[in-house]
C-alpha cells in the first residue's frame, strides 16, 4: 500500500490553523506546522494535536512530501525561496498556496519542476481557527496550478468534506474578485445599512440585531429561489418614485452612500428586467431613466 502523504503547513494563522484542525479531524493530521511568532505557534498549539514550530524553518519540513502556505499574501514567495533555498522542499512533490488572487505560477514564480505548484484557496470568510475548521467541511476549495497539484488540492479538499473547484489560471481574477463582492463588499454594504438605520434613529445595540434576520432571510430566499428570483423590494416592483425618494434623502443626509446606491440599484435592475415582469416594466424604464441623469 502506497504510504500516505506527509502534509506540513506553514502558517499558523487563521487559515493554517483552521486546516490543522479540520485534517486532524479528519484523519490525516498534518506532519506538522510552522508559523512566525510565538504567540501563533502557542495558539496552534493549543488548538490542533499537530506538532508546531516557531522561528526559524525546522528541518523536519524536508520529509514532508506536499507543503501549504497559509502566510499572509506578500510573505508566499519569499518563504517558498527560503524554503528551496534551504533545502526544505528535497522530498516535496506539491507546494500549495492559499491566496486567491494570484495563480500559483505568480505567487510561487521561484519553485519549478519537478516541483508541482498549485492555488489551495477555500472559499470562506475564516476569521478564527475554530469556526473555519468547521465551516471547511462543505466549503468551495479553488484549484488551480500544475496537474498534480490540482490532483493533490483535491483529495485534501476531499478528505476534508470540501468541494474542489478547479479553474483556469486566467479564471483566477474573476473568482477572487467574486468572493470579494460576496463576503467582503457585503460586509461594507451591511455597514452602510447599518449607518442608515443610526440615521433612522434606531439605538445602536438595536441594529445589528434587527438587520441580521433580514441578512439570513435573504440568504435562505437566495440558496432556494437562486438569481434573479431572490430580488425583492423596490427595484424589482418597478417603485421608481421610491428609488427617488431614498436617493433625495441620501443625497441629503449621508452623500458618501449616494454612489454605493446607484451602483446596487442599477445592479438589481438588471435583475428586475431578468424577471420579465410587465406590471414592473413602466417603472423599470423609470428607474433606467433615474440613473442615465445620475451617471
Ligand atoms: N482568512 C480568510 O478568510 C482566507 C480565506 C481564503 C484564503 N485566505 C488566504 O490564506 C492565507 C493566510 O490567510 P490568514 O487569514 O490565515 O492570515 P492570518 O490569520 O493573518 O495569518 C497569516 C500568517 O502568515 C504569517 N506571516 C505573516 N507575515 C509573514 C512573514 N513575513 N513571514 C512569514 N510568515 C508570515 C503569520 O505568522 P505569525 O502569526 O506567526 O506572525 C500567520 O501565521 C492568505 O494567503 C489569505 O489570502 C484567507
Amino acid at each position: 500500500m502506497a504510504e500516505p502523504h506527509r502534509i506540513f503547513i506553514l502558517g499558523a494563522g487563521r487559515v493554517g490553523t483552521a486546516l490543522a484542525i479540520a485534517l486532524e479531524r479528519a484523519g490525516a493530521a498534518p506532519a506538522g506546522l510552522w508559523t512566525r511568532s510565538p504567540a501563533s505557534a502557542e495558539r496552534a498549539r493549543r488548538l490542533t494535536g499537530v506538532p508546531c514550530w516557531q522561528g526559524a524553518l525546522p528541518e523536519m519540513i524536508g520529509q514532508a512530501t506536499r507543503v501549504i502556505l497559509a502566510v499572509s499574501d506578500p510573505a508566499t514567495a519569499s518563504l517558498a525561496g527560503a524554503l528551496l533555498d534551504g533545502g526544505l522542499l528535497r522530498s516535496s512533490e506539491v507546494v500549495l498556496h492559499c491566496a486567491g488572487g494570484r495563480p500559483a505560477a505568480e505567487a510561487l514564480a521561484g519553485l519549478g519542476p519537478p516541483l508541482a505548484r498549485g492555488t489551495f484557496h477555500p472559499l470562506l470568510a475564516i476569521a478564527d481557527p475554530e469556526a473555519g475548521a468547521r465551516h471547511l467541511a462543505g466549503a468551495a476549495i479553488a484549484l488551480e496550478g500544475d496537474e498534480a497539484a490540482r490532483r493533490a488540492g483535491a483529495e485534501v479538499a476531499r478528505c476534508l468534506g470540501a468541494r474542489p473547484v478547479e479553474l483556469p489560471a486566467g479564471g483566477l481574477l474573476a473568482y477572487h474578485t467574486a468572493a470579494v463582492l460576496a463576503s467582503n463588499h457585503a460586509v461594507a454594504l451591511w455597514a452602510a445599512a447599518l449607518e442608515l438605520l443610526g440615521l433612522a434613529g434606531v439605538p445602536a445595540e438595536e441594529q445589528l440585531p434587527a438587520l441580521q434576520p433580514l441578512i439570513s432571510s435573504t440568504l435562505t430566499n437566495l440558496g432556494a429561489l437562486g438569481v434573479p428570483a431572490a430580488l425583492t423590494g423596490p427595484v424589482r416592483r418597478g417603485d421608481a418614485a421610491q428609488v427617488a425618494r431614498a436617493l433625495e434623502l441620501l443625497d441629503r443626509a449621508a452623500p458618501h452612500l449616494s454612489p454605493l446606491y446607484l451602483a446596487a440599484t442599477a445592479q438589481a435592475l438588471r435583475l428586475a428586467r431578468a424577471l420579465s415582469d410587465p406590471a414592473a416594466e413602466p417603472g423599470l424604464q423609470q428607474i433606467e431613466e433615474l440613473l442615465r441623469s445620475r451617471a
